[in-house]
């Protein structure tokens, strides 16, 4: 954080004798993210648009925030809906233009919320200009842009596998040779030991801090250096081996990073926020913080206890709780001097009330409750659209009707190691990317208010009665749940400065934890089964309770209930 400009500074400890500490804008408030193309359609095409956010701005600063991430707006042919990049600097068409976007930041700016964007710099689409020069021959002044291999056209260089499924090479006529693709086909990875290819993306991010965004997330960054040799790695069953074993977090990428940070992110009053799945809670001050690169970072490890495995088609039906209070405390810990990103949800990940509560769990009491340890863990909380209207997996019929890439390749990589279409659309159903994606469901007119058109992917049938609207008039609605919970936490320094400590941290029922600033501390305590479970008294004497998803008090937990006290 040291070279952030540092923004009113707030001296949270009172009279006490410890120093104030920096607390920048982003620490202070939330971040909602957007997923566009499901937000608001205002055209009938059936798709969102930006001028869809600017309408609902007003909805948006009622709940706290801070910033907006918007996840990838620019030009692209959407195989991975625009996480396959054809134009760093230009707006798709299908979501509005430059102008709408300046206005965005515009409007967004006089409500105090700053516009993040996403930048996808692991690879491009095929379609992207640098590309198609680069696969055009072997000698043209881009041929060094991706990662080309030599190979006979029907025996890739090694065995890895797509993390979309398939083989992660793709054979190209025109050079007669491999190209390394870690996503889909058509997401080519950019070759980044070349300083060229550093360069343009460099100046793609300074083109958006110079129209004024408050940031970046940064997609896949893990998987940006690539081992000096390529060779086979442990096969599974099929043959292959996930690419993901064989180049994520790779030694050396912390270089490519610092020079990131120093190009682009220092000296401008931006945030950074930085996907890594399998960067360690232990690797982590080297990565956020004073000796890291970013701010914070997405690791993946509370949301990765349902795949105790790896592969995501075998899931655990049941996970330890313990596990998942473990992956979270982990986290705390090692982001004590610096800050952590909390979230349950985004656009890649099911819907929260589905994964973490067991079968049969109500479902608002859930979305509190998750709500709950949402705005009380110390980080900035991370809202995803619709989490707040407390949203629930969709379950369509055949993998057909899935738009989700990875849902598809997955299905198929699931069916080829053995599982019936009955068990593979169980995985499907459960941790589909779609979940996350149906349309957003604004009131209970058609569409959910989403469009006058055809949604591009159905909504969610619960629309009627869940839905903006409608939850707006309720008060004991999750959304309002949300902008309470929301406006308490921004307003509380023991939330946004206090240290974190979990309690009974064996125990698989009850997950409890504390945050303390000086003589003040504020409990929350959530029960993750379907049963009552008594309370652990001793912890509670004394503490006023200020929250809870149920509306009246018993001295005991109730299913799903949580409870957040102050000392
Ligand atoms: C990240 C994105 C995901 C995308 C992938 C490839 O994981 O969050 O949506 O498919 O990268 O860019």
């Amino acid at each position: 954080m040291t070279a952030m400009t540092m923004i009113e500074p707030m001296n949270l400890l009172g009279n006490s004798t410890e120093a104030a500490e920096k607390i920048f804008w982003w620490q202070k408030k939330s971040v909602y993210q957007i997923y566009p193309k499901s937000f608001l359609d205002t055209t009938g095409s059936g798709t969102g648009d930006l001028r869809g956010v600017i309408q609902k701005l007003d909805y948006i600063k009622s709940l706290g925030v801070g910033a907006i991430w918007l996840t990838p707006i620019y030009v692209s042919p959407m195989v991975d809906n625009g996480y396959d990049i054809a134009d760093y600097t230009a707006i798709d068409p299908r979501f509005g233009t430059l102008e709408d976007f300046d206005e965005l930041i515009a409007e967004a700016k006089a409500r105090g919320i700053k516009i993040v964007m996403d930048l996808v710099y692991n690879h491009t689409s095929d379609k992207h200009p640098w590309f198609l020069e680069s696969k055009s021959s072997r000698d043209n002044p881009k041929a060094d842009w991706y990662i080309w291999r030599d190979g006979e056209k029907n025996s890739a260089p090694t065995n890895w596998r797509a993390i979309f499924g398939g083989s992660a090479w793709q054979w190209c006529e025109e050079r007669q040779q491999f190209y390394l693709h870690t996503f889909a086909t058509a997401q080519p990875d950019l070759n980044w030991e070349n300083p060229d290819v550093r360069r343009a993306l460099y100046d793609a991010a300074n083109f958006w801090i110079k129209r004024g965004v408050g940031g970046f997330r940064i997609d896949a960054i893990v998987y940006i250096k690539k081992p000096a040799e390529f060779v086979d790695g442990v096969a599974d069953s099929d043959g292959t081996c996930s690419v993901h074993n064989m180049t994520a977090n790779t030694p050396g990428i912390l270089d490519f990073l610092r020079e990131f940070k120093r190009e682009v992110f220092d000296g401008h009053d931006i945030f950074t926020v930085a996907e890594a799945n399998s960067v360690k809670p232990e690797e982590l001050p080297d990565w956020v913080g004073e000796r890291g690169v970013f701010n914070m970072l997405f690791e993946f490890s509370h949301v990765n206890v349902m795949f105790p495995h790896g592969e995501v088609w075998h899931y655990a039906e049941l996970f330890k709780l313990s596990d998942f209070k473990q992956a979270l405390t982990a986290s705390q810990v090692a982001t004590r001097e610096s800050w952590y990103p909390i979230y349950f949800e985004n656009h890649d990940k099911p819907r929260s009330v589905n994964i973490f509560f067991p079968h049969g769990s109500d479902k608002i009491l859930a979305a509190k409750a998750l709500a709950m340890i949402l705005f009380t863990l110390r980080g900035t909380p991370f809202i995803y659209q619709g989490e707040e209207l407390g949203f629930a997996n969709a379950a369509f019929k055949s993998i057909d009707d899935y738009d989700d890439i990875s849902s598809r390749g997955q299905y198929d990589i699931a069916r080829a190691d053995g599982l019936s279409d009955k068990q593979a659309m169980r995985f499907v159903h459960k941790f589909s990317r779609d979940n996350a994606r149906t349309p957003m469901q604004w009131n209970s007119s058609a569409n959910a208010g989403f469009t006058t058109g055809k949604p591009w992917l159905p909504v969610h049938d619960d629309f009627k009665t869940c839905n903006a609207e409608s939850e707006a008039r309720d008060k004991n609605s999750v959304l309002n749940f949300y902008r309470t919970l929301s406006a308490f936490r921004n307003g509380s320094d023991v939330l946004i400065r206090g240290e974190y400590e979990e309690l009974y941290h064996d125990n698989e029922e009850l997950f409890i934890f504390t945050r303390t600033l000086g003589d003040k501390k504020i409990i929350t305590a959530v029960n993750f089964t379907t049963h009552d479970v008594s309370l652990p008294a001793k912890i509670f004497d004394g503490a006023r309770k200020i929250f809870g998803n149920y509306s009246d008090e018993k001295n005991y937990f109730r299913a799903t209930e949580a409870m957040i006290y102050e000392l």
